[in-house]
Protein backbone atom coordinates (compact mmCIF):
# COMPACT_ATOMS: atom_id res chain seq x y z
CA UNK A 1 0.00 0.00 0.00
CA UNK A 2 1.47 3.73 -1.26
CA UNK A 3 2.26 5.78 2.58
CA UNK A 4 0.32 8.84 2.73
CA UNK A 5 1.71 12.35 1.17
CA UNK A 6 3.69 14.51 3.40
CA UNK A 7 2.08 17.98 3.73
CA UNK A 8 5.53 20.34 4.25
CA UNK A 9 4.69 22.95 6.55
CA UNK A 10 7.93 24.47 5.73
CA UNK A 11 7.03 24.75 1.68
CA UNK A 12 3.43 26.65 2.74
CA UNK A 13 5.08 28.71 5.03
CA UNK A 14 7.98 29.83 3.34
CA UNK A 15 5.49 30.50 0.29
CA UNK A 16 3.11 32.38 2.40
CA UNK A 17 6.00 34.50 4.09
CA UNK A 18 6.96 35.47 0.67
CA UNK A 19 3.89 36.43 -0.94
CA UNK A 20 3.62 38.79 2.59
CA UNK A 21 7.07 40.32 2.20
CA UNK A 22 5.97 40.62 -1.71
CA UNK A 23 2.64 42.72 -0.37
CA UNK A 24 4.25 44.80 2.52
CA UNK A 25 6.94 46.19 -0.21
CA UNK A 26 4.26 47.12 -2.45
CA UNK A 27 2.37 48.89 0.29
CA UNK A 28 5.70 50.99 1.36
CA UNK A 29 6.09 51.99 -2.59
CA UNK A 30 2.14 52.37 -3.42
CA UNK A 31 1.29 54.22 -0.10
CA UNK A 32 3.88 54.71 2.04
CA UNK A 33 2.62 52.33 4.37
CA UNK A 34 4.79 50.33 6.26
CA UNK A 35 2.67 47.30 8.41
CA UNK A 36 3.69 47.65 12.24
CA UNK A 37 3.75 44.66 14.61
CA UNK A 38 3.76 44.89 18.25
CA UNK A 39 5.08 41.94 20.88
CA UNK A 40 4.15 42.62 24.30
CA UNK A 41 6.09 39.72 26.45
CA UNK A 42 5.75 39.56 30.46
CA UNK A 43 8.48 37.07 32.21
CA UNK A 44 11.04 35.02 31.03
CA UNK A 45 9.79 31.71 30.01
CA UNK A 46 11.97 30.08 28.11
CA UNK A 47 9.74 28.99 24.95
CA UNK A 48 7.77 32.56 24.96
CA UNK A 49 11.09 33.89 24.60
CA UNK A 50 11.92 31.76 21.61
CA UNK A 51 8.71 32.42 20.15
CA UNK A 52 8.89 36.15 20.32
CA UNK A 53 12.36 36.66 18.68
CA UNK A 54 11.13 34.52 15.78
CA UNK A 55 8.46 36.61 15.40
CA UNK A 56 10.79 39.44 15.87
CA UNK A 57 13.31 38.69 13.10
CA UNK A 58 10.38 37.39 10.56
CA UNK A 59 8.17 40.23 10.89
CA UNK A 60 11.55 42.45 10.46
CA UNK A 61 12.76 40.39 7.32
CA UNK A 62 9.51 40.90 5.79
CA UNK A 63 9.81 44.40 5.88
CA UNK A 64 7.13 45.17 8.54
CA UNK A 65 7.98 47.62 11.53
CA UNK A 66 8.33 45.29 14.35
CA UNK A 67 9.03 45.98 18.29
CA UNK A 68 9.38 44.04 21.21
CA UNK A 69 8.06 45.11 24.96
CA UNK A 70 9.60 42.74 27.29
CA UNK A 71 8.23 43.50 30.46
CA UNK A 72 9.26 42.12 34.14
CA UNK A 73 7.12 38.76 35.41
CA UNK A 74 6.10 40.94 38.24
CA UNK A 75 4.63 44.04 36.73
CA UNK A 76 1.35 44.76 37.41
CA UNK A 77 -1.69 43.42 35.25
CA UNK A 78 -2.84 47.40 35.02
CA UNK A 79 0.59 48.28 33.43
CA UNK A 80 0.45 45.55 31.10
CA UNK A 81 -3.19 46.95 30.04
CA UNK A 82 -1.98 50.26 30.10
CA UNK A 83 1.05 49.47 27.53
CA UNK A 84 -1.55 47.40 25.28
CA UNK A 85 -3.69 50.43 25.34
CA UNK A 86 -1.00 52.92 24.14
CA UNK A 87 -0.06 50.88 21.39
CA UNK A 88 -3.80 50.65 20.21
CA UNK A 89 -3.69 54.49 20.02
CA UNK A 90 -0.25 54.44 18.40
CA UNK A 91 -0.84 54.73 14.49
CA UNK A 92 2.49 53.03 13.81
CA UNK A 93 1.22 49.72 14.92
CA UNK A 94 -1.67 47.43 12.99
CA UNK A 95 -0.85 44.05 15.19
CA UNK A 96 -0.58 43.65 18.90
CA UNK A 97 0.06 40.55 20.05
CA UNK A 98 0.52 39.78 23.69
CA UNK A 99 2.81 36.12 24.06
CA UNK A 100 0.70 33.80 26.10
CA UNK A 101 0.96 32.47 28.99
CA UNK A 102 1.35 35.69 31.46
CA UNK A 103 2.63 35.14 34.80
CA UNK A 104 -0.17 33.54 37.33
CA UNK A 105 -0.56 36.90 38.54
CA UNK A 106 -2.63 38.21 35.48
CA UNK A 107 -5.61 37.39 34.14
CA UNK A 108 -4.86 36.72 30.77
CA UNK A 109 -8.31 37.39 28.93
CA UNK A 110 -8.87 40.98 30.77
CA UNK A 111 -5.61 41.38 28.74
CA UNK A 112 -6.62 39.79 25.71
CA UNK A 113 -9.78 42.18 25.63
CA UNK A 114 -8.16 45.15 26.40
CA UNK A 115 -6.35 44.62 22.72
CA UNK A 116 -8.07 46.82 20.10
CA UNK A 117 -10.27 43.69 17.96
CA UNK A 118 -9.04 45.12 15.23
CA UNK A 119 -5.49 44.88 16.37
CA UNK A 120 -5.79 41.58 17.31
CA UNK A 121 -3.60 39.37 15.12
CA UNK A 122 -3.30 36.63 17.43
CA UNK A 123 -7.76 36.73 16.68
CA UNK A 124 -8.34 35.72 20.75
CA UNK A 125 -10.39 38.34 22.02
CA UNK A 126 -14.22 37.57 21.89
CA UNK A 127 -15.16 40.09 19.35
CA UNK A 128 -12.98 38.13 16.89
CA UNK A 129 -14.29 34.66 18.18
CA UNK A 130 -17.41 36.29 17.33
CA UNK A 131 -16.90 37.52 14.11
CA UNK A 132 -15.35 33.98 13.05
CA UNK A 133 -18.43 32.11 14.51
CA UNK A 134 -20.99 34.25 12.72
CA UNK A 135 -19.03 34.84 9.36
CA UNK A 136 -17.95 38.66 9.35
CA UNK A 137 -14.71 39.43 8.72
CA UNK A 138 -12.68 39.54 11.26
CA UNK A 139 -8.96 38.36 12.79
CA UNK A 140 -8.53 34.89 12.65
CA UNK A 141 -6.34 32.86 15.22
CA UNK A 142 -3.00 31.62 13.51
CA UNK A 143 -2.48 28.05 14.09
CA UNK A 144 -5.53 27.42 12.90
CA UNK A 145 -5.50 29.49 10.17
CA UNK A 146 -2.79 27.55 9.16
CA UNK A 147 -4.22 24.53 9.24
CA UNK A 148 -7.08 25.87 6.70
CA UNK A 149 -4.06 27.36 4.14
CA UNK A 150 -2.68 24.00 4.20
CA UNK A 151 -6.02 21.95 3.40
CA UNK A 152 -6.72 24.60 1.28
CA UNK A 153 -3.31 23.52 -1.15
CA UNK A 154 -3.73 20.26 -0.48
CA UNK A 155 -7.48 19.26 -1.16
CA UNK A 156 -8.94 22.35 -3.13
CA UNK A 157 -12.64 22.65 -2.57
CA UNK A 158 -13.36 20.94 0.62
CA UNK A 159 -16.94 21.32 0.34
CA UNK A 160 -19.23 18.28 1.51
CA UNK A 161 -16.15 16.49 3.68
CA UNK A 162 -16.88 15.07 6.76
CA UNK A 163 -14.20 16.92 9.27
CA UNK A 164 -13.64 16.06 12.71
CA UNK A 165 -11.96 17.66 15.12
CA UNK A 166 -10.24 16.70 18.33
CA UNK A 167 -9.75 19.12 21.16
CA UNK A 168 -12.65 22.38 21.77
CA UNK A 169 -9.90 24.46 23.08
CA UNK A 170 -10.37 28.57 22.27
CA UNK A 171 -6.83 28.27 20.64
CA UNK A 172 -7.14 25.99 17.98
CA UNK A 173 -10.23 23.74 18.06
CA UNK A 174 -13.48 25.98 17.96
CA UNK A 175 -11.82 28.20 15.31
CA UNK A 176 -10.55 24.97 13.75
CA UNK A 177 -14.27 23.70 13.42
CA UNK A 178 -15.78 27.24 12.58
CA UNK A 179 -13.36 27.55 9.53
CA UNK A 180 -14.13 24.30 8.18
CA UNK A 181 -17.69 25.02 8.67
CA UNK A 182 -17.11 28.00 6.88
CA UNK A 183 -15.66 25.54 3.89
CA UNK A 184 -18.95 23.73 3.88
CA UNK A 185 -17.65 20.71 5.56
CA UNK A 186 -19.88 18.95 8.19
CA UNK A 187 -17.76 19.36 10.94
CA UNK A 188 -17.97 17.32 14.57
CA UNK A 189 -15.85 18.53 17.50
CA UNK A 190 -14.70 16.04 19.67
CA UNK A 191 -13.10 16.10 23.16
CA UNK A 192 -12.13 14.38 26.43
CA UNK A 193 -15.88 13.14 27.30
CA UNK A 194 -16.29 11.95 23.43
CA UNK A 195 -17.66 8.50 23.43
CA UNK A 196 -16.05 6.02 20.78
CA UNK A 197 -13.29 8.39 19.26
CA UNK A 198 -11.44 5.74 17.36
CA UNK A 199 -15.13 4.92 15.47
CA UNK A 200 -15.62 8.68 14.98
CA UNK A 201 -12.32 9.62 13.75
CA UNK A 202 -13.07 6.82 11.09
CA UNK A 203 -15.49 8.93 9.68
CA UNK A 204 -13.21 11.58 8.94
CA UNK A 205 -12.52 12.65 5.63
CA UNK A 206 -10.24 15.80 7.59
CA UNK A 207 -9.20 14.78 10.84
CA UNK A 208 -7.73 17.50 13.23
CA UNK A 209 -5.60 16.89 15.96
CA UNK A 210 -5.73 19.21 18.69
CA UNK A 211 -5.07 18.04 22.24
CA UNK A 212 -1.78 17.78 23.69
CA UNK A 213 -1.33 13.89 24.05
CA UNK A 214 1.97 12.32 22.12
CA UNK A 215 0.83 9.93 19.30
CA UNK A 216 -2.50 9.20 21.37
CA UNK A 217 -4.55 8.85 17.23
CA UNK A 218 -3.49 5.63 15.98
CA UNK A 219 -3.61 4.80 12.39
CA UNK A 220 -6.57 2.39 12.71
CA UNK A 221 -8.36 5.40 14.36
CA UNK A 222 -7.91 6.89 10.41
CA UNK A 223 -9.76 6.36 7.79
CA UNK A 224 -7.92 5.08 4.33
CA UNK A 225 -6.83 8.38 2.13
CA UNK A 226 -8.14 10.49 4.80
CA UNK A 227 -5.77 14.13 5.37
CA UNK A 228 -4.82 14.41 8.80
CA UNK A 229 -3.56 17.73 10.46
CA UNK A 230 -1.52 17.15 13.17
CA UNK A 231 -1.65 20.41 15.66
CA UNK A 232 0.17 18.01 18.90
CA UNK A 233 3.67 19.37 20.06
CA UNK A 234 4.49 17.07 22.75
CA UNK A 235 7.67 17.07 24.39
CA UNK A 236 8.76 13.49 25.23
CA UNK A 237 11.76 11.16 26.04
CA UNK A 238 13.47 9.70 23.14
CA UNK A 239 12.85 6.34 22.64
CA UNK A 240 16.79 5.58 22.56
CA UNK A 241 17.50 4.44 26.54
CA UNK A 242 20.84 6.17 26.32
CA UNK A 243 19.46 9.69 25.13
CA UNK A 244 16.20 9.51 27.59
CA UNK A 245 18.70 8.98 30.20
CA UNK A 246 20.98 12.37 29.75
CA UNK A 247 17.26 13.45 29.93
CA UNK A 248 17.37 14.47 26.35
CA UNK A 249 13.21 15.10 24.90
CA UNK A 250 12.20 15.14 20.84
CA UNK A 251 8.95 16.73 19.79
CA UNK A 252 6.27 14.85 18.78
CA UNK A 253 2.74 15.34 17.77
CA UNK A 254 -0.78 13.81 18.63
CA UNK A 255 -0.76 11.22 15.65
CA UNK A 256 0.98 8.51 15.50
CA UNK A 257 3.03 9.33 12.64
CA UNK A 258 4.40 5.70 11.50
CA UNK A 259 0.98 4.35 12.09
CA UNK A 260 -0.93 7.37 10.18
CA UNK A 261 1.28 7.42 7.22
CA UNK A 262 0.27 3.99 6.08
CA UNK A 263 -3.35 5.03 6.14
CA UNK A 264 -3.93 8.40 5.32
CA UNK A 265 -3.90 10.37 1.82
CA UNK A 266 -1.77 12.92 3.56
CA UNK A 267 -0.55 14.29 6.65
CA UNK A 268 1.23 16.85 8.27
CA UNK A 269 4.74 15.60 9.84
CA UNK A 270 5.08 16.96 13.83
CA UNK A 271 7.12 18.77 14.13
CA UNK A 272 7.77 20.20 10.38
CA UNK A 273 3.57 20.67 9.57
CA UNK A 274 1.25 23.02 11.05
CA UNK A 275 3.78 24.99 13.76
CA UNK A 276 6.07 26.32 11.13
CA UNK A 277 2.70 28.14 9.49
CA UNK A 278 1.75 30.36 12.88
CA UNK A 279 4.56 33.08 12.31
CA UNK A 280 3.79 33.36 8.73
CA UNK A 281 -0.19 33.83 9.34
CA UNK A 282 0.70 36.00 12.06
CA UNK A 283 2.39 38.43 9.63
CA UNK A 284 -0.65 37.48 6.77
CA UNK A 285 -3.32 38.95 9.70
CA UNK A 286 -1.00 41.96 10.79
CA UNK A 287 -0.58 43.09 7.00
CA UNK A 288 -4.58 42.44 6.49
CA UNK A 289 -5.11 44.92 9.84
CA UNK A 290 -2.98 47.22 7.88
CA UNK A 291 -4.83 47.11 4.89
CA UNK A 292 -8.21 47.29 6.53
CA UNK A 293 -7.49 49.90 8.71
CA UNK A 294 -6.73 51.99 5.84
CA UNK A 295 -9.52 51.01 3.17
CA UNK A 296 -7.00 49.17 1.07
CA UNK A 297 -7.75 46.29 -1.18
CA UNK A 298 -7.31 42.94 0.98
CA UNK A 299 -4.48 40.45 0.09
CA UNK A 300 -6.29 37.63 1.00
CA UNK A 301 -9.70 38.18 -0.27
CA UNK A 302 -12.57 36.31 2.17
CA UNK A 303 -9.55 35.38 4.25
CA UNK A 304 -5.81 34.23 4.32
CA UNK A 305 -7.18 30.99 4.42
CA UNK A 306 -8.09 31.55 0.77
CA UNK A 307 -11.77 31.01 0.22
N1 LIG B 1 1.71 26.58 16.65
C1 LIG B 1 1.26 25.39 16.88
O1 LIG B 1 1.51 24.50 16.13
C2 LIG B 1 0.39 25.16 18.08
C3 LIG B 1 -0.37 26.19 18.61
C4 LIG B 1 -1.22 25.89 19.68
C5 LIG B 1 -1.24 24.62 20.23
N2 LIG B 1 -0.43 23.66 19.72
C6 LIG B 1 -0.44 22.29 20.29
O2 LIG B 1 -1.70 21.69 20.01
C7 LIG B 1 -2.09 20.84 21.10
C8 LIG B 1 -3.44 21.31 21.61
O3 LIG B 1 -3.32 22.63 22.09
P1 LIG B 1 -4.53 23.38 22.82
O4 LIG B 1 -4.04 24.71 23.24
O5 LIG B 1 -5.74 23.29 21.96
O6 LIG B 1 -4.70 22.42 24.11
P2 LIG B 1 -5.76 22.45 25.30
O7 LIG B 1 -6.27 23.81 25.54
O8 LIG B 1 -5.14 21.67 26.40
O9 LIG B 1 -6.99 21.58 24.72
C9 LIG B 1 -6.87 20.22 24.51
C10 LIG B 1 -8.18 19.65 24.03
O10 LIG B 1 -8.01 18.24 23.85
C11 LIG B 1 -9.06 17.55 24.48
N3 LIG B 1 -8.60 16.26 25.01
C12 LIG B 1 -7.71 16.04 26.01
N4 LIG B 1 -7.57 14.71 26.22
C13 LIG B 1 -8.37 14.11 25.32
C14 LIG B 1 -8.67 12.74 25.05
N5 LIG B 1 -8.10 11.74 25.74
N6 LIG B 1 -9.56 12.47 24.08
C15 LIG B 1 -10.15 13.46 23.38
N7 LIG B 1 -9.89 14.78 23.59
C16 LIG B 1 -9.03 15.09 24.54
C17 LIG B 1 -9.51 18.44 25.60
O11 LIG B 1 -10.85 18.11 25.91
P3 LIG B 1 -11.71 18.81 27.09
O12 LIG B 1 -12.10 20.16 26.54
O13 LIG B 1 -12.85 17.91 27.29
O14 LIG B 1 -10.78 18.94 28.27
C18 LIG B 1 -9.33 19.83 25.03
O15 LIG B 1 -10.49 20.25 24.33
C19 LIG B 1 -0.94 20.92 22.10
O16 LIG B 1 -0.05 19.86 21.87
C20 LIG B 1 -0.27 22.24 21.78
O17 LIG B 1 1.09 22.26 22.14
C21 LIG B 1 0.35 23.88 18.64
Amino acid sequence: MSEAGIIDGKVHAQALWRRVADEVAWLKAEHGVQPGLAVVLVGDDPASQIYVRSKGEQSRAAGMYSVTHRLDAQTPQAEVVALVAALNADPAIDGILVQLPLPSAIDEQAVVEAIDPDKDVDGLSVVNAGRLATGRPGLTPCTPLGCMILLRATLGDLTGLNAVVVGRSVLVGRPMAQLLLAADCTVTIAHSRTRDLPGLCRQADILVAAVGRPAMIRGDWIKPGATVIDVGINRVPFSDPAKAAEGRTKVVGDVDFKEARRVAGWITPAPGGVGLMTVACLLANTLTAAKRSRGLVESFPGGAEGR
